[in-house]
C-alpha cells in the first residue's frame, strides 16, 4: 500500500486507492483532533521554508483560503494569484509558461484551478513540483471529494462502506459531484439517489463509469423520495458560468421543485452537505435551512482545512526541495494520437498522387470546408497550390496540397474543422505515411485550444480509450476507421497515466 504522497500530483480521485483515501481520512481526523484539543500549530515545523503557489484562474473562496490556511498552520508560506487580472495571463501567457515561472520562483507545491477540462494534468506534466487540482472545468475537484469523504467518514463512525447519499442541484455542469461519486466508487455497497431536471441531471458518461465501478445509481422523481431513503443529501449550485445561452430566470424555474427548504427536511434525520457557495439568487438551499439541524455544510467547510492540512503534510513532510530546470522535455510536444492506417498499393489510390509527387493529401474531410481549410493551412499566403477532389457523389472530399507536411497546430486546426481527417504524406510519388489524426471530442478539453499547444494523448483504461487530459472516453465518429484498426491502436498506447518522461 502506498501511503507516501511525497511528490505525488493530485489530479483525479480515480488515481487513489481505497486504502490511500482511508489513510488520508485518518490523517484528516488527526488534524481535526489537534485543532479541537488546542494544538493548531503543533506541526508548524513541517513546512518551514516551504511555499505553496496558488494559481486560481477561476473564482474561489474556500479552496484557496483553506490551502493557504493549511500551509500557514504547517509553518509554510503561500503566494500566487486569485483571478487572472493583474497577471500575465492577460498578456496571453500560456499555462505552460506560467507553470514554468512558478518553478523559477522556487515554489514547492502548486494548487491550481482553471476553467478547461484536463488543464491540471497538463500543469502536472509541465511542473517539476507536485501539482494539486483545485478544480478543472467541469471535470474534477479531487481535494473537494477528499474533504467530502472526510466529512462522511467522521459523521459515519469512521466508515465509508454502505453509504447512501442523495445528489441534487446541478449534476451535469459541476465537478464536485463527478469527483465525489467517483471517490465513493472505491467503497462497497454505495447507493446514489438523485432527482433533478433532465438538463441538470447526471451525465450518461458518469452513470456509465459508476455502473462499471459497481455503484448503484437510482433516479427518483422528487427530492422528497430521495431524502426519505438517504443519510446524506449533497446539494450543488447550478453552474451558470458553464452553461451556454440559458438565463438565470430559466434555471430558477427548473429548480423550483428541487430546491431544499425546511419542509423537505422536516421530520427526517438527513444531513445536508454542499461544497458551497450557495447562490443567493437561485437559493438552491433556502436560508431557513441554514439555521436547521440538518445543515452540515459549514462543518464540511472546516473539514476542508483538516484534509488539506493532512494532504500538504503528507506531500511535503520528507521531500527535498527541487532545483529549477529551465528546459522543457521534447516529449511535452509529442502526442500519441495518430492512428496508423494501412497504405494500399492498388490503382484506386493513384488518384491521390497523380498530380503531386511530394506533398500532403487530406482525405475523409467534411464537405464544404475548402475555404476554411485554405485559411487554417494558410495556403494562399504560403503560395502553395492545392487541388480539391471534384468527384461527383463523393461524400468525403479530399484535398491535395504540395505542402511538405503539416505542423501539429495545422493538424489540430484541421481536426477542429473536420474531425478525424486521414492524412497521407507523399514522397517520390508514393504514400509513405498515412494516419487518422484523433482529437478529443470534449469541447471543453484543453487539447482543443490551439495556443496552449497541448499534444493530444490517449491511454487505454481497461479496454476504454480515454483522453489523458480530460479523461473522457474517446468515441470514433468516422466510419472509415474500422474496429480492427481502433483495437490495434488502443493496444499500442499506455495502460495508465504515466509521467511524461517515462513514456
Ligand atoms: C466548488 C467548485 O469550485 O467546484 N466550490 C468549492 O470548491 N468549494 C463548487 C461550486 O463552485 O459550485
Amino acid at each position: 500500500m502506498q501511503t507516501t504522497f511525497s511528490h505525488t500530483d493530485i489530479i483525479s480521485i480515480t488515481d487513489f486507492t481505497a486504502s490511500q483515501i482511508l489513510y488520508l481520512c485518518e490523517a484528516g481526523r488527526h488534524m481535526h483532533d489537534l485543532e479541537k484539543s488546542g494544538k493548531r500549530y503543533s506541526l508548524s515545523d513541517t513546512c518551514r521554508f516551504r511555499s505553496l503557489a496558488s494559481m486560481f484562474y477561476e473564482p474561489s473562496t474556500r479552496t484557496r483560503a483553506s490551502f493557504i490556511t493549511a500551509m500557514r498552520e504547517l509553518g509554510g508560506q503561500s503566494d500566487g494569484f486569485s483571478g487572472t487580472e493583474g497577471t500575465s495571463v492577460m498578456k496571453k501567457e500560456t499555462i505552460r509558461d506560467t507553470i514554468m515561472m512558478m518553478g523559477a520562483n522556487h515554489f514547492d507545491v502548486i494548487v491550481m484551478r482553471h476553467p478547461l477540462d484536463g488543464s491540471l494534468q497538463w500543469a502536472a506534466d509541465i511542473s517539476a513540483s507536485p501539482v494539486i487540482n483545485g478544480g478543472d472545468g467541469k471535470n474534477e475537484h479531487p481535494t473537494q471529494a477528499l474533504l467530502d469523504l472526510l466529512t462522511l467518514y467522521m459523521l459515519n463512525n469512521n466508515n465509508l462502506d454502505g453509504i447512501s447519499i442523495g445528489f441534487g442541484g446541478d449534476l451535469s455542469h459541476g465537478r464536485t459531484i463527478r469527483s465525489l461519486s467517483l471517490a465513493l466508487s472505491h467503497f462497497k455497497n454505495i447507493t446514489i439517489r438523485w432527482a433533478a431536471e433532465d438538463f441538470l441531471g447526471m451525465p450518461p458518461d458518469l452513470s456509465d463509469m459508476l455502473a462499471r465501478r459497481n455503484v448503484k445509481v437510482v433516479r427518483e422523481a422528487a427530492v422528497k423520495d430521495v431524502m426519505k431513503q438517504v443519510q446524506y443529501y449533497y446539494m450543488t449550485r447550478p453552474q451558470l458560468e458553464r452553461m451556454e445561452g440559458i438565463s438565470q430566470a430559466r434555471i430558477i424555474e427548473m429548480m423550483r421543485l428541487y430546491r431544499i427548504d425546511l419542509q423537505k427536511v422536516e421530520g427526517l434525520d438527513v444531513k445536508i452537505l454542499h461544497p458551497l457557495p450557495v447562490n443567493s439568487e437561485i437559493a438552491e438551499i433556502d436560508y431557513q435551512v441554514f439555521f436547521s439541524r440538518a445543515q452540515s455544510f459549514f462543518k464540511q467547510a472546516e473539514f476542508g482545512i483538516f484534509m488539506r492540512k493532512a494532504l500538504l503534510y503528507e506531500m511535503l513532510k520528507d521531500g527535498d526541495y527541487i532545483h529549477f530546470n529551465d528546459s522543457l522535455p521534447q516529449k511535452l510536444c509529442e502526442g500519441n494520437n495518430r492512428l496508423p492506417r494501412r497504405i494500399h498499393e492498388d490503382r484506386k489510390h493513384d488518384m491521390f498522387i497523380d498530380k503531386i509527387t511530394e506533398g500532403v493529401v487530406l482525405d475523409h474531410l467534411k464537405p464544404g470546408l475548402r475555404r476554411d481549410i485554405d485559411d487554417v493551412l494558410g495556403l494562399e499566403d504560403k503560395g502553395y497550390s492545392c487541388i480539391t477532389a471534384a468527384i461527383t457523389g463523393k461524400k468525403n472530399p479530399f484535398l491535395k496540397t504540395n505542402l511538405k507536411e503539416l505542423t501539429e497546430r495545422e493538424l489540430k486546426s484541421l481536426a477542429l474543422l473536420s474531425p478525424e481527417p486521414t492524412v497521407n504524406y507523399i514522397r517520390n510519388g508514393k504514400v509513405t505515411e498515412k494516419f487518422v489524426y484523433l482529437l478529443c471530442g470534449n469541447t471543453n478539453c484543453i487539447t482543443r485550444i490551439i495556443p496552449e499547444d497541448v499534444p493530444p494523448r490517449f491511454y487505454n483504461d481497461e479496454g476504454i480509450l480515454r483522453c489523458r487530459y480530460c479523461r473522457r472516453e474517446y468515441r470514433v465518429i468516422n466510419r472509415k476507421v474500422s474496429p480492427g484498426e481502433l483495437e490495434d491502436y488502443r493496444r499500442a498506447i499506455p495502460q495508465a497515466i504515466l509521467p511524461v518522461e517515462q513514456h
